[in-house]
Parts: structure tokens; C-alpha cells; sequence
């Protein structure tokens, strides 16, 4: 029920309103990527994640073509996902990633996340991904604007916005990310869509704060988790770190 701006509940309403000052609060979803554990102990590293407040797992797949880098694959994926049964978030940094979309179903992907620079036909990527039942997500390099993903929006359950160029750990924070963010966010709040916003890259305890403010919905961290003296209480400080925002 609405009441006119006449009606004296409004003002008792609008008072309350006022005095209260009611505020949505916003905290993130925590992703741990693997990319920088110890791989010489990885089931170890998966153990920890597991027991800990990480809400998913990211796994970074790069090709050596795409980015200038090689990581794993899904057999290695096959391997992880025997220690968890947490959300794998897989963020391919492949050139043809359809050819491979089926494999890292069947490896334990839940989430699949594409480049844009690297799908000539994004549509058909995305509606493969769904069809083989996992979360599409895709992912843009610092130098892509995020209009470029205004025609596939609606078809996403993430974006991933990546903060540094892809291929490697432990660089630092772009600072213009921060405003890609904040375009996004409107974007996705104007169409009210439930898309998620996932940045990716020299997220530290220091940053996280201004990037949650900005409008990221997980923050997926290598080093400033597996570097720490206590991954799992860093974790758990990412995940406290709170937004408010006034209604
Ligand atoms: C970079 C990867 C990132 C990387 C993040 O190409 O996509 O997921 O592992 O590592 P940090 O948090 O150390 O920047
Ligand atoms: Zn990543």
C-alpha cells in the first residue's frame, strides 16, 4: 500500500524513515584462486580452502596463446574437485574455449567463465555453456570497455572484470578498473538483472573495500591469500569487509 504525500501516516513514515536511516549492507563473495598455492602440496592448499569461509574455488586455465602463461587444466581440475564440493569458478584464458567447454564440465566446473577478446562468436559460447548446465561468465581485459558486453548481458550470471592483464599472479591493481566497476554496476542495476560482478586481480585487505563500494559481487584473490601468514584469516577478513549504502 502507498500512501499520498497528504496522508499524516506519510510524514510519521517519512520521520521514521529519517531517524532510522535504514541501510542495505553489502559484503562479498570470497574466491581464493589456486593460481598462487603451493602446487607441490595442492591437496593440502584445497584442504585449507575447503575448511575455510572461501565461498568458491577460482581456477585459473591459461593456454600459453591467449596469455603469455601455461597453468592446468582439467585433469588437474579432476583432481581438486575430489577435495570440495564449493562452487569451481574456471576462468579460461584459452583461445577456442568450445573446443574444451565440455571437458571442464565433466572435470567439475560449475561456473565457466570466457574472454570476450578470445570468442569471435561470444552468443554461441555462452549458450553452450548454459546448455552443458554450468554458469556462463565472461570475462573483458583491461583495455575492454564494458559496453562491449551491453548485447550479452542478459544472457550472463557473471561478468568478470579483470583488474590486471590476464596471465600471471601478483601484480598490482589497475586503478581505472574501479570506474569499469561502477559503469557496470549501473548497467546491471538499470536492467535489473542478476548478474553478478567478479573482479579479478591485485585484490588486497587494503583495496577491497573501495571495490565492493564501487559494486563488485566477488573478489577473487591469489596472492594476498596464499602469501599470508594465515590464508584462512584472510579469508575470513575479506568475507567481514562491509559496505553500507543509505536506502
Ligand atoms: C590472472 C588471474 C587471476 C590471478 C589473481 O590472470 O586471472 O585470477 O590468479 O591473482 P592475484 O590475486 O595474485 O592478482
Ligand atoms: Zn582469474
Amino acid at each position: 500500500m502507498w500512501l499520498r504525500v497528504n496522508d499524516p501516516r506519510y510524514t510519521i513514515v517519512a520521520g521514521f524513515l529519517f531517524i532510522l536511516r535504514p541501510k542495505l549492507f553489502y559484503m562479498a563473495i570470497v574466491a581464493p584462486s589456486l593460481l598462487a598455492s603451493n602446487f607441490l602440496r595442492l591437496e593440502e592448499e584445497c584442504k585449507m580452502l575447503n575448511d575455510s569461509e572461501a565461498d568458491w574455488f577460482h581456477l585459473d586455465v591459461m593456454d600459453g596463446r591467449f596469455v603469455p602463461n601455461i597453468s592446468y587444466g582439467p585433469m588437474i581440475i579432476e583432481f581438486m574437485r575430489k577435495t570440495t564440493k564449493k562452487p569451481f569458478d574456471v576462468h579460461l584464458m584459452i583461445l577456442e574455449p568450445e573446443k574444451f567447454a565440455e571437458e571442464f564440465k565433466k572435470a567439475g566446473a560449475d561456473h565457466l567463465i570466457v574472454h570476450i577478446e578470445a570468442c569471435p562468436n561470444l552468443h554461441r559460447n555462452i549458450q553452450q555453456i548454459k546448455s552443458l548446465g554450468m554458469k556462463a561468465g565472461v570475462a573483458i581485459n583491461p583495455h575492454t570497455p564494458v559496453s562491449f558486453l551491453t548485447d550479452v548481458l542478459q544472457e550472463l550470471d557473471t561478468v568478470c572484470l579483470m583488474s590486471v592483464n590476464p596471465g600471471y599472479g601478483a601484480q598490482k591493481f589497475i586503478p581505472h578498473s574501479l570506474s569499469k566497476i561502477r559503469e557496470l554496476r549501473k548497467l546491471i542495476d538499470n536492467w535489473n538483472l542478476p548478474v553478478l560482478i567478479e573482479v579479478d586481480g591485485g585484490v588486497t585487505v587494503e583495496n577491497a573495500k573501495d571495490i565492493i563500494a564501487a559494486g563488485a559481487d566477488v573478489l577473487v584473490a591469489g596472492n594476498t591469500v596464499f602469501q599470508s601468514k594465515d590464508p584462512k584469516a584472510t579469508i575470513s577478513q575479506l568475507r567481514a569487509i562491509e559496505v553500507s549504502k543509505a536506502l
